[in-house]
């Protein structure tokens, strides 16, 4: 479906203390758009502006944040506001029957409320302007359930379905919706989820997980085998970018081979089959 181009060339990109938000202000920013980057620590705002960025503090977990990031941005911008990428997110690990409420509240909070609600600060103004682009940063495991990461998966299965609705109930309006879907990626995911994440898993000495905790706990960097699938954050970032410029935006933007191959097997394997390719993660 055509869309109308957008009429300012300003972004907001949520989560750039690091990795994919980091690397996609950059390149959003040398394709020639005014880019305003998200962070919520004092160093990482720090960073972005010795970078030549005007950072805005958002904590997409908190509303109040949430609600101060969008009418500063709206300030920044003189009210108009030409794409939205949500890519702020974390990987709350852990056998669901291990996670609390809390431990899945937080991660939810995260990767899903908080989100929709900051897209819902611009919903009204997109409509208004008749263009705009949101751009929702999913995952292959919003498509391919990942053992021990449950909760993670069932947040980034819920954006595919938020990001769904969104894109029917915008319909008309001139606003286009696309899904990002990277698979394994260069960055400091593993190691910063482990460290918002095992928090929640530190009593659990006698979980039936126990020993894969611990493992994980003192190795949080990556697995060999991950390595050759993984590419760089700017390969999401491009993708990124053609959802903001297409007359034609695709829905949904995989990236990497494990996520093209992830979210075709998922398409025609049963799920009989699907579960004994995925079960290895969880036969210790
Ligand atoms: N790397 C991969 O292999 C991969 C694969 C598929 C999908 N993804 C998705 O890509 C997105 C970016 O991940 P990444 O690989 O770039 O990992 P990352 O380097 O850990 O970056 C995550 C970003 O999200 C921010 N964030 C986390 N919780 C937040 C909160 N409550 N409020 C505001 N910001 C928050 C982090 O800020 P702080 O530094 O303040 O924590 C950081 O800027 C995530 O949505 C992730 O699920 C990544």
């Amino acid at each position: 479906m055509a869309f109308p181009p957008v009429q300012s060339k300003t972004v907001l990109v949520t989560g750039c203390s690091t990795g994919i938000g980091w690397a996609t202000a950059h390149v959003l920013r040398a394709a020639g758009w005014q880019v305003f980057p998200t962070a919520r620590k004092a160093a990482d705002l720090e960073k972005l502006r010795a970078a030549g960025f005007t950072p805005v503090t958002l904590d997409i977990a908190s509303g109040e944040s949430v609600r101060a990031a969008a009418a500063g941005t709206l300030q920044l911008t003189g009210g108009k506001l030409g794409a939205l990428v949500n890519n702020a997110g974390y990987g709350q690990p852990g056998a669901l029957e291990d996670l609390s409420r809390a431990a899945l509240r937080e991660q939810f909070e995260t990767n899903v409320v908080g989100l929709q609600d900051l897209t819902n600060q611009f919903i009204p103004l997109f409509r208004q302007q008749g263009w705009g682009r949101i751009i929702n940063v999913s995952s292959v495991v919003g498509r391919l359930p990942l053992p021990l990461m449950g909760a993670y998966c069932a947040s980034k299965y819920a954006l595919e379905a938020l990001s769904d609705c969104l894109r029917l109930e915008l319909r008309g309006s001139g606003v286009a919706v696309s899904i990002v879907e990277p698979g394994p990626i260069k960055t400091d995911f593993r190691p910063n989820a482990a460290a918002a994440g095992w928090k929640h898993l530190a009593d659990l000495k006698h979980s039936r997980f126990a020993g894969y905790y611990r493992r994980n706990a003192e190795e949080p960097h990556r697995p060999k085998t991950r390595d050759r699938f993984e590419l760089p954050p700017e390969a999401v970032s491009e993708k990124i970018l053609h959802a903001m410029v297409a007359d034609n935006p695709r829905t949904r933007y995989p990236v990497t081979l494990v996520a093209w191959a992830g979210a075709a097997l998922r398409r025609v394997a049963p799920d009989a089959l699907m579960d004994q390719l995925l079960s290895h993660r969880v036969a210790d």
